[in-house]
C-alpha cells in the first residue's frame, strides 16, 4: 500500500514537472517578461539631416522604370558603392562594405542594356582597378529575366548587378561559418547599391528569386555562385 502511495506521487511529481518546466524555461530565456523596462523615447529619425538619412528614408523597392538611359558614372558609382576601393588600410585597401577577415569573397556583374557610354553586355567589375571586364559581347536581361521566374523588373531596368561569391575564400579560413559571413556580405553590398542608386535619382529592386544554376550560366565562371540581383533604372 506504501509502495503504491510512493509510486503515485512520484508520477504526480513527473507530470507537474512535464507541465511546468516549458514555462519555468520560457521565462528564464525572456526576461523582459518578467521585468518592466523604462522606455526612452528618441530624438526623430534624420534629426542630424544627412544625405545617407535622406536616401534610407526614400529607398523603396521600384519594379517599373521609364525609358531614358542611365549614364556610365551612374553605373560607375553603383559598382564602386559594392565593393569599390575607398581607402588604403593598413593591411590592404579599404573597401565600400566591410568583408570578414578581408576574405573579399564578393565577385559583382554588371548586365547593361541601356547604359550610355557602355555598349550592352555582360560585364564583370574588379574593384582593384575600377574596371570592367567584357564577358558577353550579347545584352542578356532577357536571359537573366527569364532565370528569376520571369520577373519584368529585370528587363526593364537599365543595367542589373549580381553579386555572387567564391565561398572557397571565405570558408578557407573560417569553414562552415564562412557560408553565413559570404551571406552577411552580400547583403551589405546590395545595401549599398540600392542606397547609391537612390541617391542618384534612380530606383532599384533587389532580387533574390532565381535559379542559381541559370543565372550561374551566364556568368562564364567556375566559382562565382550567384546570391542577388539588383535591377536598376531611370524613374
Ligand atoms: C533577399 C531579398 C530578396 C528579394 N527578392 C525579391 C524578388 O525576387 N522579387 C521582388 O520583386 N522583390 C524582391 N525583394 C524585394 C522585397 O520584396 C521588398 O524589399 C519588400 O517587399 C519591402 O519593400 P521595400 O523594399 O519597398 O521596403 C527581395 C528583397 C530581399 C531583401
Amino acid at each position: 500500500m506504501r509502495t503504491t502511495a510512493k509510486r503515485l506521487m512520484l508520477m504526480l511529481f513527473i507530470t507537474v514537472l512535464f507541465i511546468v518546466s516549458p514555462y519555468v524555461m520560457i521565462r528564464g530565456l525572456n526576461p523582459t517578461s518578467t521585468t518592466a523596462r523604462k522606455q526612452l523615447s528618441l530624438p526623430d529619425p534624420g534629426s542630424n539631416s544627412s544625405s545617407l538619412a535622406e536616401a534610407i528614408f526614400s529607398r523603396r523597392s521600384t519594379r517599373s522604370f521609364s525609358d531614358i538611359p542611365i549614364t556610365i558614372e551612374d553605373v560607375s558609382d553603383l559598382l564602386w558603392s559594392t565593393i569599390g576601393i575607398t581607402i588604403d588600410g593598413i593591411t590592404g585597401p579599404t573597401r565600400a562594405s566591410p568583408s570578414a577577415g578581408a576574405t573579399n569573397p564578393l565577385m559583382i556583374y554588371l548586365f547593361a542594356r541601356d547604359v550610355e557610354g557602355l555598349a550592352p553586355g555582360v560585364y564583370r567589375y574588379h574593384s582593384e582597378d575600377h574596371s570592367l571586364e567584357q564577358v558577353s559581347h550579347q545584352e542578356k536581361s532577357t536571359e537573366l529575366r527569364q532565370a528569376a521566374l520571369n520577373q519584368f523588373a529585370i528587363s526593364r531596368a537599365q543595367a542589373n548587378i549580381v553579386i555572387a561569391a567564391d565561398y572557397a575564400k571565405t570558408m578557407d579560413r573560417y569553414a562552415i561559418r564562412g557560408i553565413t559571413f559570404v551571406h552577411l556580405e552580400a547583403g551589405h553590398a546590395a545595401q549599398n547599391a540600392v542606397l547609391m542608386a537612390e541617391s542618384l535619382g534612380l530606383g532599384s529592386v533587389i532580387i533574390g528569386s532565381f535559379s542559381d544554376g541559370l543565372v550561374k550560366n551566364l556568368l562564364k565562371s567556375d566559382v562565382a555562385a550567384p546570391l542577388l540581383i539588383i535591377s536598376v533604372g531611370s524613374l
